[in-house]
């Protein structure tokens, strides 16, 4: 009989990439995904260390969880608890003493070893525990990533790690040194997902434009070479990458962006802060103004460019004038959509022993810039009103007769037609905006 897995996934989109690649691993030992944990013989949970909320989430699921460990012979018997990801690669041991009753602790560059762990545990050999960083590449010793099984958009990594050392960030420890999958695996990859009905790809990396992976030809290729290669897979039609450091904007990935009709134009570019002081402490690499040329640089490359960023705000030492100089950033470029976060001190990082600023101090500068960042958001949701947009259709709608898609700036567009549009890009003209989308309808009905 096949085992059942129940896998939870926090934190960015390279923790959805890996949990879809564990379920991948666990296929050939039997176990088929589920989405109730009360019905599963494994649960992993693919966790995100970036904030401390988002850490501490992963301790009060586990205390949820844990009645399942008493569950009785009829009902299943005892589940196997596994923490994967971010926090088990950060505290490791420490979950094991706070949650003794789990059973596998691995880090993001362990989870190709999970069919033996669970042989190790279900043996009663004990608890496993693997938060090394092993030599052998995790990528080539996974199984073929399998297509997503609702699939027209998908993501693909393509580099992992980073060796920026931001002062406030834990993804240089938490995932390791940066590392590029070879060309030809990423455009296998591709070829696979499209031939299965993707028609969508965002490659991801933690700082994927710093991306340089090893090409047939012996050399090596950008991501600007890697986007144009994917753009020639039949079937793919949309390009998106993600996430995106300022410094490593190179020439030639600004002009696949003039170049390159599937490379959607829209941006993720974080700036995190819009003083030069703080950017400095943060240890970003790049100054307010180098942000703002960048920006008129791929403005200049696709006018119709929409830009995305993360903030930070409250980092230590941060002033009245410092927080005004990011909400000036932000007024200047005007963003479609923006990410902004209190600054949260993280255990091993070079900023977390500096002097905190007062909560109420962080809460208000949140909620000021925040107010900015929606304003803008909204002010680009209601400028679509009236324009033709292709929209590429993913999924039923809640409503009968309703499908949604992804307009090219990430927004979700829902229209009224037949099923039969779904998996393909159709021109929509927008009439509304709602609360977290946009309303529209079809250009030319879809051939049935
Ligand atoms: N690699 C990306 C994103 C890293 S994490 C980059 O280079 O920007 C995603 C976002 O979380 C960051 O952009 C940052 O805005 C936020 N973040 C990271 N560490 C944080 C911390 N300690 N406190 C608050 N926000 C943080
Ligand atoms: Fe973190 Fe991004 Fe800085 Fe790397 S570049 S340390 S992932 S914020
Ligand atoms: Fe979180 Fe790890 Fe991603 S810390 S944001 S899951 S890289």
């Amino acid at each position: 009989m096949s085992k059942r897995v129940f896998i939870k996934t926090y934190g960015c989109q390279m923790n959805v990439y890996d949990s879809a690649r564990m379920a991948d691993a666990l296929a050939p030992i039997g176990f088929v995904p589920v989405d109730d944990p009360e019905q599963a013989d494994l649960i992993i949970l693919n966790t995100c260390h970036i904030r401390e909320k988002a850490a501490e989430k992963v301790y009060s699921e586990l205390g949820r969880l844990r009645r399942l460990k008493q569950r009785p012979a009829a009902a299943g018997g005892p589940v196997l608890l596994a923490v994967a990801g971010c926090v088990a690669q950060a505290e490791g041991a420490e979950i094991l003493d706070r949650a003794p009753y789990v059973d596998m602790v691995f880090g993001p560059q362990s989870l190709h070893r999970l069919p033996e762990m669970i042989a190790r545990v279900s043996r009663g050999a004990g608890q496993a525990l693997e938060t090394d960083f092993p030599v052998e590449g995790k990528f080539d010793l996974l199984p073929e990533a399998s297509a997503p099984a609702s699939g027209v958009a998908a993501f693909l990594t393509v580099q992992e790690g980073c060796d920026k050392f931001c002062t406030f960030c834990v993804v240089p420890y938490t995932r390791g040194a940066e590392f590029s999958r070879p060309a030809a695996d990423v455009l296998a990859e591709a070829g696979r997902y499209a031939a299965a009905g993707v028609r969508e790809i965002t490659l991801l990396g933690q700082n994927v434009n710093a991306y340089h992976g090893a090409a047939a030809d012996g050399g090596e290729w950008r991501l600007a070479r890697l986007i144009a290669a994917i753009a020639e897979v039949p079937g793919i039609e949309r390009i998106r990458y993600t996430t995106s450091h300022p410094t490593d904007m190179t020439e030639d990935l600004i002009a696949a962006h003039r170049d390159i009709d599937q490379l959607m134009p829209y941006l993720h570019l974080p700036v995190q802060s819009g003083s030069d002081r703080v950017l400095r402490a943060m240890g970003r690499r790049h100054s307010a103004d180098d942000y703002r040329r960048l920006v008129d640089r791929l403005r200049r490359a696709r006018p119709d460019l929409a830009l995305s960023s993360d903030f930070i705000v409250g980092f230590p030492g941060e002033s009245d004038a410092d927080f005004q100089d990011t909400l000036d950033l932000a007024a200047e470029v005007e963003f479609a959509q923006a990410y902004s976060f209190k600054y949260s001190p993280r255990p091993g990082t070079p900023a977390a022993g500096a002097a905190q600023l007062d909560e109420a101090v962080k809460r208000d500068r949140l909620s000021q810039l925040q107010a900015l960042l929606d304003a803008q958001q909204q002010a680009f949701n209601h400028a679509c009103v009236g324009e033709d947009l292709p929209v590429l259709f993913d999924r039923p709608g809640r409503h009968p007769g309703q499908v949604l898609g992804r307009s090219p700036y990430m927004q979700a567009v829902h229209v009224n037609a037949p099923a039969s549009v779904l998996g393909t890009v159709q021109g929509v003209r927008i009439i509304s905006v709602a609360a977290n989308s946009l309303a529209g309808t079809l250009k030319e009905r879809a051939v049935a």
